[in-house]
């Protein structure tokens, strides 16, 4: 039923229309929700749910669920949503250009309405609910890998909900000045990169992603995790939000270690307090060094040791690798450490702002 459904939905509904019964809607289809099923009340005090667009697009009531009662949704703006898109997407296997079949153009609803296969090995991704997975096991059946703890924490549907309803609050404890403030101190490392695309990389549920897109700097803002429920909270905190530009959003799930995109293609790539919980930091930071234009910028946020810098703090780093090597979900960083990787990936004139336990810092890839 739901792809069926989906293929229909994305041909009837706008987004604007699919945002205003936001509210109401609590339904569950793995594709179409939570969107398109909306809870009614029959007058008689019981709850029946309304598949909206089932309901407008066709007469046979295949499922119990289904209601004549929606009113006929509009036609949807794909001329307005398949604005052209300068991300270049590319395999995540072979690093060849993904061609993108059905509608064009990587906003959120399109999406779901296209398909996307490696032009060079033909492997096919999918999209849900306007995310794009981009991993190389995603959609795979079968395929069982253990995650390390610090992947692995974040799949937790609890943990990725109470995300940003109070968890990241208390990175407070350990100096992060918290959003607004941490905001502001990454536009300041990033202004080179103004009007070009940016990724959050590892968004989780959109803080930042949310304040690059309403600041209005970036052409386009590509928000990406790998964790599906991270990705799904953040969707969810973007569609409310008014003051977001839907089509200068693009959501993608990938691993920071395989990124999607082209080489030399990004103008900034933006990590919030996720750097900790890569299995790979320096495979990715490689990464992202592959995927910045020469002159693009990397701005992150991290923990460090909390003490203060001094030789002293080497002391400490046999005993932190034993603890990680027994699989606690994030590193401890020393400055130094941090800044030693950074520069093994070849990047170049590192600036930092330190409060702490805290640090943000900005790397530029040679030109
Ligand atoms: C502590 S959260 C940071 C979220 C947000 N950027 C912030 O500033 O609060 C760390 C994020 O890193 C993501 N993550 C962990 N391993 C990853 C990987 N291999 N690739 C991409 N993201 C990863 C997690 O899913 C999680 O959303």
């Amino acid at each position: 039923m739901a792809g069926a459904l989906n293929c229909m939905i994305s041909s009837t509904l706008s987004h604007a229309d699919l945002l205003t019964p936001y509210k109401k809607l609590k339904g569950s289809c793995w594709k179409c929700r939570p969107w398109f099923v909306q809870q009614q009340h029959d007058g008689n005090g019981r709850r029946k749910h309304a598949i909206v667009a089932a309901a407008a697009s066709s007469s046979s009531s295949s499922s119990s669920t289904t209601s004549t009662t929606a009113p006929p949704p509009p036609k949807t703006d794909y001329a307005y949503m398949e604005k052209e898109n300068s991300v270049k997407l590319v395999c995540p296997v072979c690093y060849q250009p993904l061609v993108q079949t059905g509608r064009k153009g990587l906003h959120p609803l399109v999406v779901d309405a296209s398909s996307f296969r490696c032009e060079s090995c033909h492997k096919p991704y999918m999209s849900m609910t306007g995310i794009i997975d981009l991993t190389i096991s995603g959609g795979a059946q079968d395929l069982e890998e253990a995650l390390p703890s610090g992947v692995a924490l974040f799949q937790n549907p609890l943990l990725a909900y109470v995300y940003e309803r109070g968890y990241r609050d208390v990175f407070d404890i350990f100096n992060f000045p918290g959003y607004n403030e941490e905001f502001k101190m990454a536009q300041v490392f990033l202004k080179s990169a103004k009007g070009g695309t940016i990724l959050d990389v590892s968004c989780g549920g959109g803080g930042f992603t949310q304040r690059f897109l309403i600041s209005g700097d970036y052409e386009t803002v590509i928000a990406s995790d790998y964790s599906e429920a991270m990705l799904e909270n953040c969707r969810g905190f973007l569609e409310k939000d008014s003051a977001v530009d839907s089509k200068k959003v693009v959501l993608i799930r990938a691993d920071v270690a395989r990124l999607p995109f082209a080489t030399s293609s990004l103008a900034a790539v933006h990590a919030g307090a996720a750097i900790h919980c890569w299995p790979q930091p320096t495979m990715s930071v490689a990464e992202i060094c592959r995927v910045l234009k020469p002159g693009g910028v990397f701005v992150a946020s991290t923990f460090l040791l909390p003490i203060p810098p001094s030789p002293l703090a080497g002391i400490f780093t046999p005993i932190r690798r034993t603890i990680m090597q027994l699989g606690l979900p994030f590193q401890w960083w020393t400055e130094s450490e941090v800044r030693g990787i950074t520069e093994a990936c070849g990047l170049v004139g590192w600036q930092s702002i330190r409060r702490g336990a805290y640090i943000v810092f900005a790397v530029h890839k040679p030109v």
